[in-house]
C-alpha cells in the first residue's frame, strides 16, 4: 500500500487524492485553507465531480470511513510517515503577471520534510523550466538532500477538465519525465496507480511542462479565431454557429464554438506562463498575446449586444444575467466570462441581477432564484448554461419579465431556436 502526501486539495488536488485513496493508497491531503481542510475531515466538499455513479462527497466519506483519506494543514507532519510527495498547488496570476509566492511556500515546506528515498512529483501547471530551476534548488537547500541521488524529482502535467476529473485522471494519456531516469520510473510507477491510458515519457522535465502550457495556449488561440469570426459573421448578418457547422463538414477542418469570453484557472492564464520565459530567451509571440487580447474583448462584445438591445437608457435599464460559471455545468467562476460582461453593464448604468445555483460564491448582483433575476428584467443574457436553471421556461420568462419593452434574449451558446423564442414574443440576438 503506497503511501502519497497530496499538498493542495482544490480542483485538482481532491480529485487526484481520492483516486489513490480508492485503489488502496494512505493518502493524507495537506492544505493551507483551514475551512477546506475542516469541511473536508467532515465530509463536506462544493466539487461536482462524480465517478461511477458515486457523488464526489459520497467518494470522500467512504474514503475516510475505510481510514484511507484525511486532510490536514501541517504538511511536515503528512510527511513524516510518507514517501510519495505530489504538488498540485497553483501559480496564481493578477492582472497578467503570475505569483509564486504559494509555489515557494509549498516548496520550503516539501523541502523541509523531505527525505532519503521520498519522491516529489509536481502536478501543478508551471513556468517551463520551474521545476529544474526553481523547485529544485529550494527542495536541495531545505533538506540538505540532493535531487537524482538522495531523493526522486519529476513532473507530470495535470491534463483534467473539471466536472470530468475522476474519468480523466484514469483515461486521459498523461506524460511525465523526472531529473534522471530513475525519477522517471518512480512517478511512473505511482501514476499508473490511477492512470490507465498511455503515460507518455519524455526526454526532460522541461518538454512536458511546455507542452502543458501550450496545450492550454492552443485551445485559447482556437476559441479566438472563432471568436472573431464570430464578429465578422455577425457584421455580416450571418450565423457564426451554422458557419462552424458548415466549416467543419470539411474533413480537416475542426472550429470549435464561439463564446462569451473564456474563463477559469487554466487557459487565460496559460500565456501568462509562457510569456515570462519568452521575455528571458528573446522570443516574441504576438500571436498568442493577440489572441488572448480577443478572447480578454469577448465580454465587452457581448455586453455590447444586451446594451444595444435595451429600448430603455442604460441608468433605467434591469438585466437579468444567467449562467455565472467560467463554463456549462461548472461551479468554477474563477476568472469567468460572466463576471467582466456583468461589470461592463454596470459600468454602463444597467442594473444587473444574475443567477446560478451552482456557483457557490457571494456577489452583490448574485440573486437566489431565477424569478428573482427576470422579475422586471428589461432583457435576459445566457452566459453559461447549468443545471437548475430552467431555460426553455419561456412563458414563465415572459410573464415575469417588463413590458416597458419587448423583452430580449441575448443567446452566446446558441441554446434557442429562434422560432420559438420570436414565438413566444422576444426578441433574440445571438453571438
Ligand atoms: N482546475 C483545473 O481544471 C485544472 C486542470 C489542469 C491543471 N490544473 C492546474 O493544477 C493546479 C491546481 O489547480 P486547481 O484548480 O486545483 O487550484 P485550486 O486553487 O482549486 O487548488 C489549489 C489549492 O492549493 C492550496 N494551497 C495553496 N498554497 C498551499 C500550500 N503552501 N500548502 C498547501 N496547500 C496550498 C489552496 O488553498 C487551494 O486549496 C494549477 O497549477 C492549475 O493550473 C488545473
Amino acid at each position: 500500500m503506497k503511501k502519497v502526501c497530496m499538498f493542495g486539495l482544490g480542483f485538482v488536488g481532491l480529485p487526484l487524492a481520492l483516486s489513490f485513496a480508492m485503489r488502496g493508497c494512505q493518502v493524507t491531503g495537506v492544505d493551507i485553507d483551514e475551512k477546506l481542510v475542516a469541511d473536508l475531515n467532515q465530509g463536506l466538499t462544493h466539487h461536482l465531480e462524480a465517478y461511477e455513479g458515486l457523488g464526489i462527497k459520497e467518494i470522500l466519506r467512504k474514503q475516510m470511513d475505510q481510514g484511507r483519506f484525511q486532510a490536514v494543514t501541517d504538511g511536515l507532519g503528512a510527511m513524516q510517515d510518507c514517501d510519495n510527495i505530489i504538488v498540485t498547488i497553483g501559480i496564481p496570476v493578477e492582472g497578467h503577471k503570475h505569483d509564486m509566492k504559494p509555489m515557494l511556500e509549498v516548496c520550503r515546506t516539501v523541502g523541509a520534510g523531505l527525505k532519503a528515498g521520498d519522491l516529489v512529483l509536481i502536478r501543478s501547471t508551471v513556468i517551463p523550466g520551474t521545476t529544474r530551476d526553481v523547485i529544485l534548488p529550494i527542495l536541495e537547500q531545505e533538506s540538505g538532500l540532493q535531487a537524482g541521488i538522495d531523493f526522486y524529482l519529476a513532473y507530470s502535467s495535470e491534463r483534467i477538465a473539471e466536472g470530468r476529473a475522476f474519468h480523466e485522471f484514469e483515461h486521459m494519456p498523461a506524460a511525465l519525465a523526472g531529473i534522471n531516469p530513475a525519477s522517471t520510473l518512480k512517478a511512473f510507477e505511482l501514476m499508473s496507480i490511477v492512470t490507465r491510458a498511455h503515460i507518455t515519457q519524455a526526454s526532460c522535465m522541461e518538454v512536458v511542462e511546455a507542452s502543458k502550457v501550450i496545450e492550454n495556449i492552443s485551445r485559447d488561440v482556437d476559441i479566438a479565431m472563432v471568436n472573431e469570426f464570430a464578429r465578422f459573421c455577425k457584421a455580416m448578418g450571418i450565423d457564426i454557429f451554422e458557419v462552424v457547422a458548415v466549416a467543419n463538414t470539411h474533413q480537416r477542418v475542426n472550429l470549435l464554438n464561439p463564446g462569451p469570453g473564456v474563463g477559469g484557472y487554466c487557459l487565460p492564464n496559460a500565456l501568462f506562463y509562457l510569456l515570462p520565459k519568452a521575455d528571458e530567451i528573446g522570443v516574441n509571440l504576438s500571436l498568442l498575446t493577440t489572441a488572448r487580447k480577443v478572447n480578454e474583448g469577448m465580454p465587452r462584445y457581448v455586453a455590447d449586444l444586451v446594451l444595444r438591445n435595451l429600448q430603455v437608457a442604460p441608468s433605467q435599464a434591469r438585466v437579468a444575467v444567467l449562467g455565472m460559471a467560467m463554463k456549462d455545468y461548472s461551479n468554477d467562476d474563477r476568472m469567468s466570462p460572466a463576471l467582466s460582461v456583468i461589470e461592463a453593464l454596470q459600468k454602463s448604468g444597467c442594473t444587473v441581477r444574475a443567477f446560478d445555483p451552482a456557483v457557490p460564491s457571494y456577489y452583490d448582483f448574485k440573486v437566489n432564484s431565477l424569478e428573482e433575476a427576470v422579475t422586471d428584467a428589461h432583457g435576459l443574457v445566457v452566459l453559461t448554461l447549468q443545471n437548475g436553471i430552467d431555460f426553455m421556461n419561456l412563458d414563465f420568462l415572459m410573464n415575469l419579465m417588463s413590458r416597458e419593452s419587448q423583452p430580449f434574449i441575448v443567446d452566446t451558446k446558441n441554446f434557442y431556436d429562434p422560432a420559438v423564442v420570436w414565438d413566444k414574443g422576444f426578441r433574440l440576438e445571438r453571438l
